[in-house]
């Protein structure tokens, strides 16, 4: 089944008298449990496309569908309730506390959702950590922490209330190679055993060798949706 549909979107950012045209009728399907990026040249759309799937920003036209509800039809209250339960974020960025450690990073999200005992919460945390490989980390803050480490804290964080989709932008851009690499796995992990849904997008095209689904942007327009053989993607 289709976790998220969007047909024929649109999205027009009036800057006064310019209008600057990012998305120009987008049709995309993401089915549940998918492993999908979205990459294409900067400007593209890549990041005003993630923003409107997740709730953080509205279409100027066309329709948004996550998990069966329109998400045209909501207030700002239902849609925030959508992303706080449904939807976790990873930022380039990294967006991590600085006063708080990994732990407690984690912690504070998985609070956020409202619905979590204090004993579930604090289970949950240090399974997520120890899945993310920070076990032994949990009480470093961020500034005592690699850039990748502090990617995997993030990783944690979205994933701590178990959300059904993932939006990463750009995760992997702050990172060299190599830690890049490491985060994918770390992703596409948890994308298996938890079978959360994960969209992400990138420039880098080491990056783009572990995604299932390849979906191209250029000028707000889709211009190319391939979805890849087992055998032709990195592990
Ligand atoms: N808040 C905004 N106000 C006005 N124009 C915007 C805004 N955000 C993005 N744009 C414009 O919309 C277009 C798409 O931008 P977007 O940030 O989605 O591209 P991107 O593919 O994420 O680029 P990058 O790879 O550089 O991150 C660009 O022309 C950009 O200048
Ligand atoms: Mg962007």
């Amino acid at each position: 089944m289709a976790l998220l549909q969007l047909h024929d979107v649109k999205k027009i950012y009036d800057q006064g008298k310019i209008e600057v045209p990012a998305l120009r009728g987008i049709d995309l399907e993401v089915d549940e449990g998918e492993f999908t990026t979205v990459f294409g040249p900067s400007g593209s759309g890549k990041t005003t496309l993630l923003n409107i799937i997740g709730c953080l920003d509205k279409p100027t036209a066309g329709t948004v569908t996550f998990a069966g509800s329109d998400l045209g039809g909501l207030d700002k209250k239902a849609l925030a309730r959508i992303r706080r339960h449904n939807i976790g974020f990873i930022f380039q960025s990294y967006n991590l506390i600085p006063v708080l450690t990994a732990y407690e990073n984690v912690e504070f999200a998985a609070r956020l959702v409202g619905k979590y005992s204090s004993r579930e919460i604090r289970d949950r945390v240090l399974s997520i950590l120890a899945a993310v490989g920070l076990e032994g980390l949990e009480g470093r803050r961020p500034n005592e922490l690699s850039g990748g480490q502090k990617q995997r804290v993030a990783i944690a964080r979205a994933l701590v209330k178990e959300p059904k989709l993932v939006l990463a932008d750009e995760p992997t851009a702050n990172l060299d190679s190599k830690t890049s690499e490491e985060v994918l796995q770390v992703m596409l992990k948890m994308n298996q055993e938890l079978g959360t849904t994960f969209i992400f997008s990138t420039h880098d095209p080491r990056v783009m060798e572990y995604a299932r689904r390849l979906i191209e942007i250029r000028d707000g327009l889709i211009t190319k949706d391939q979805r890849r053989k087992q055998d032709d993607v990195l592990n």
